[in-house]
Order: C-alpha cells, then structure tokens, then sequence
C-alpha cells in the first residue's frame, strides 16, 4: 500500500470558535489509517489554536500554513516567515494558483519553498499543469488545473495521472505528486488509485468535518 497525503485547505474560512467545532466533531469520527498523513492549514491567526486542540487530543493529524513568507525576516509587514511558521506546523502550501493569480511568481514560489526547507517545513507546491517550473528542492507537488478548483468539475483521473507521471518523470526529486480541485469523499479513490497520485488537497469538502473525514476513509 503506498503512503498517502490528505490535505485540508481552508482558505480563508474558519474564526476560532468554528475550527474548535469542526474539530470537536472530527475528533470523534476520523479513522487513522496508517498509510495516511492527515495535514490541516488552517488561516494562520488559529495556526497555534488548531495545533494545540490536536496535540491535547492526541489526534495523528498535522498542521501546515497555507503561504510563508519569501523573506527571513524584518520590514515586511503583513508577511509571516519560515521560522516563525515552524513554531506550529511542519507543512507550507506554496504558490497556489490563487496566490499566483495576485502576483505570485514562480521565482518567488522557488525562494519560499527555500525558506521552508531550511527551517524542516516540508513544502507542498502547487501547479496548474506539467509546464510549471518545479522548484528546487520541492518534493511534493500538488496539481491542480484552475477549473477544477471549487467548480465541482475535477479533472478525469487518467488525465490527473498523465500530470503526475509526467512531473515525476521531469523531476526525480519529486516524490509524491497530490491532485487537487473540486475532491469529494465521492471521487477521491479514483484518483489515489492511479499509480502516480500520492494523494489530494482538498479546499471545500474539507471545510466539514464528516465530509473531510468521509475522504479519509475513502481514499
Ligand atoms: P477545491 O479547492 O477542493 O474547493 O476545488 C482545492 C484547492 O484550491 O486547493
């Protein structure tokens, strides 16, 4: 059985009160599955409350940011660093096709997964098809076509899977190649039982705890 990724993107949804009740709720109906990371990113300003509920319930669910900074640290306001990220989380989603929509390039996309790198943040970075740059270093990849995500129209798998085995094939740093766009509890085996899919992230369906945990279970 290969080793799965499950990742949740929420966005920017959830102030602390509605995060604590998806996770009083997941706490009670999620099935660890030994092949699978779980991995929440949460907006940053719940990061820490997220990590903390997961640690005193001792849930074998991760926590990772949704962007970082490019910077080390200093005069940039509103940007949140590597080493500051790491205090909580173990994972960054970087360059994904929302931030690149505002500006994001893929040499910004290359210095944040080197930040995240340096300090044992593991970087997920996004792609739009097999023709995005893959940064150095970057070991997971996530793709994801833009009409996919949050129109309830995925990608076919065999597609999905041509991608990935394409991006492996480019790059052999890469180890896990995730698929992402409109994943529902419904879909998501077709696509984790493509050789080259190594697993899913996942925006909408992972804002409700039975949905998301559904997903588990079914991938
Ligand atoms: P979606 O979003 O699952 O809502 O399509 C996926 C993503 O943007 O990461």
């Amino acid at each position: 059985m290969k080793d799965l990724y499950v990742v949740a993107n929420w966005k920017e949804n959830k102030n602390e009160d509605e995060a604590q009740e998806f996770l009083a709720t997941f706490k009670n109906i999620y099935q660890v599955r030994e092949n699978v990371a779980v991995i929440i990113c949460p907006p940053y300003l719940i990061v820490p409350k997220v990590a903390e509920f997961l640690k005193n319930n001792n849930l074998s669910v991760k926590v990772g940011v949704q962007d970082i900074s490019k910077f080390e640290e200093g005069a940039h306001t509103g940007e949140v660093s590597a080493r500051e990220a790491s205090e909580f989380s173990r994972f960054a989603i970087i360059g994904h096709s929302e931030r690149r929509s505002q500006g994001e390039t893929n040499e910004d996309v290359q210095e944040k997964v080197e930040m995240a790198t340096k300090v044992g943040i593991e970087p997920i970075v996004c792609v739009v098809n097999g023709n995005v740059p893959i940064p150095l270093g970057a070991k997971t990849i996530a793709y994801e076509p833009i009409e996919a995500i949050g129109t309830g129209n995925p990608d076919t798998p065999e597609n999905a899977e041509k991608i990935a085995s394409l991006i492996k094939s480019k790059n052999s740093q890469v180890q896990h190649v995730l698929y992402g766009g409109s994943v529902t509890s419904k879909n998501v085996h077709k696509f984790t039982q493509m050789q080259n899919i190594d697993g899913v992230l996942v925006g909408g369906a992972s804002l409700d705890p039975m949905e998301f945990s559904a997903i588990i279970k079914q991938c």
